[in-house]
């Protein structure tokens, strides 16, 4: 592809950007249960006129935009209250939870190579169910993941397994609260008492849940402890572009004080270069995000976010109880906010996903562990309270569906066809995976119930190195 000739106008570019839109998912209906975080029109041109009185000013330098500066100051400073810290915490504005999950992730690691500089393999122990992004920082950063299971039906991590699992190579605990896939929160009091029996930084994951959950706590709901009101926490992620509600590209990372942030920052003076002074990951970045966030906090303000929480709230209690009265469905756990998972004991979920799809709704698949079934996450929006009872009755007539299905994708059939595969793997077995799973170069199926059940019943590698195969074809 070549760059155009000839340019176009701007109604043009603009009629294009529409077009290839249009088979997106249709995110601001309510009934796309995942990925986005609608707080309705107006509150969006909010947030997007700031983003965009912002767009090309630089983050990059401190003291060239001091604005911006003041603007990520203000939301953190803002964030770092409402999560109970007191004037030594200190944190940065980040592009968003990953970010702000890597850094707490290096900042352990930078910290304990000056403190602690006998450990040559740095280890985190980390919940089962804490977000890939910790993964991602383990991978990045050399930090050995220790992953510890949780109890089957309450998705809370195993403490006493915590607890075996420390080591004197372990450098950070991990909490979440809550976790993406269940909406559980970890028990936070508990691990920041074993992060101060045994003098280890403690990062809690709010990526998704710090603000909500926050203003639940504010609201008089029940919410168990888990900002820096807790002993032993020592730094929290919260995402704005989540439950903040503001447009992508808007996290905090905070730190219980400067001795602990500053093993984030990076400075270089080797180059021949300006010198280079980074509070985050990225340089050069737009001071669009920090802009949106700011303005969107001033707008909603504290009682408009509790009204949005206490609705949420409201409409999550009714879903959550009559899913679990829908005959076949169970919601996994006891989940606090307002994101939660479906499973099943008597169908495959996945061939209840893609009736979903077909009747306009997408909930959002997630595979099995060993102590967890194939599940549907849903995350509740704004958005979607007005389309509950419509929401409901899909979901009955999705369940009706599948149980009529004549052919369903049954596991079992899959497992017993894979098992020979893996245990003789042929230089073919990439190929074999993908044809078992409907996959035949030319896209993905309008069913995914298939790819779903193969990729889950697949161990954890081979599904990575399937999914790496995949994403490696499509950016081409
Ligand atoms: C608990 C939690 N942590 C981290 C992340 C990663 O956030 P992001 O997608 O903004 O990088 C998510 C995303 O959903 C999350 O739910």
């Amino acid at each position: 592809m070549d760059i155009p000739a000839t340019s176009l106008t701007k109604s043009e570019i603009l009629s294009k950007l529409t077009e290839y839109k249009s088979k997106d998912l249709p995110w601001r209906s309510g009934r796309v249960l995942a990925y986005t975080y609608d707080p309705g029109r107006e509150v969006e041109e909010i947030t997007k006129s700031a983003y965009m009185s912002y767009l090309c000013e630089n983050a990059l330098d401190p003291t060239s935009f001091p604005s911006v500066v003041r603007l990520e100051r203000e939301v953190v400073r803002m964030i770092a209250t409402l999560l109970r810290g007191d004037d030594k915490v200190v944190g940065n504005f980040t592009s968003g939870g990953t970010e702000s999950l890597l850094l707490a992730v290096k900042t352990a690691r930078d910290k304990a190579r000056v403190e602690r500089p006998e450990i040559t393999r740095p280890e985190m122990v980390m919940p089962r169910t804490a977000h890939s992004a910790f993964h991602k920082a383990a991978a990045y950063f050399d930090v050995k993941p220790v992953l510890v299971p949780f109890d089957a039906s309450t998705f809370k991590v195993d403490l006493a397994a915590m607890r075996k699992a420390i080591n004197p190579n372990t450098i950070l605990l991990v909490g979440s609260a809550p976790g993406y896939a269940h909406g559980v929160i970890d028990p936070i009091r508990e691990i920041g008492q074993l992060a101060l029996e045994n003098k280890l930084l403690f990062h809690v994951d709010g990526c998704v849940g710090g603000i909500h959950l926050s203003f639940m706590r504010l609201l008089g709901m029940p919410v168990t402890d888990f900002d820096f009101s807790v002993p032993g926490v020592t730094s929290i992620s919260a995402d704005m572009h989540k439950y903040g509600y503001s447009a992508k590209g808007a996290s905090v990372v905070l730190y219980r004080d400067k001795s602990i942030r500053k093993h984030q920052l990076f400075a270089c003076a080797a180059s021949t270069t300006y010198a280079l002074i980074n509070a985050t990951i990225l340089s050069s970045k737009s001071g669009g995000p920090s802009a949106g966030a700011w303005a969107i906090l001033h707008y909603l303000g504290e009682n408009g976010y509790k009204q949005i929480v206490r609705d949420v709230q409201t409409a999550t209690g009714r879903l959550i109880n009559e899913i679990n009265a829908i005959d076949g469905l169970r919601v996994l756990g006891e989940p606090v906010m307002c994101m939660f998972a479906i499973a099943s004991d008597e169908f495959n979920v996945f061939d209840l996903q893609d009736e979903m799809v077909q009747r306009g709704w997408y909930l959002q698949p997630q595979f099995s562990t060993e102590t967890s079934p194939s599940n549907l996450h849903i995350t509740v929006n704004v958005n979607t309270l007005s389309v509950i009872d419509e929401f409901l009755q899909a979901l009955r007539d999705g369940v009706e569906a599948v149980r009529k299905m004549p052919n369903p994708t049954r596991r079992a059939d899959l497992e017993a066809a894979i098992a020979p595969l893996l245990a003789n793997p042929s230089s073919d077995l990439p190929a074999q995976l993908a044809a078992m799973g409907g996959l035949d170069g030319s896209g993905l199926p309008e069913r995914m119930a298939l790819v779903n059940t193969v990729l889950d019943i697949l161990p954890d590698h081979i599904t990575e190195a399937m999914l790496i195969e995949f994403v490696n074809d499509l950016y081409v």
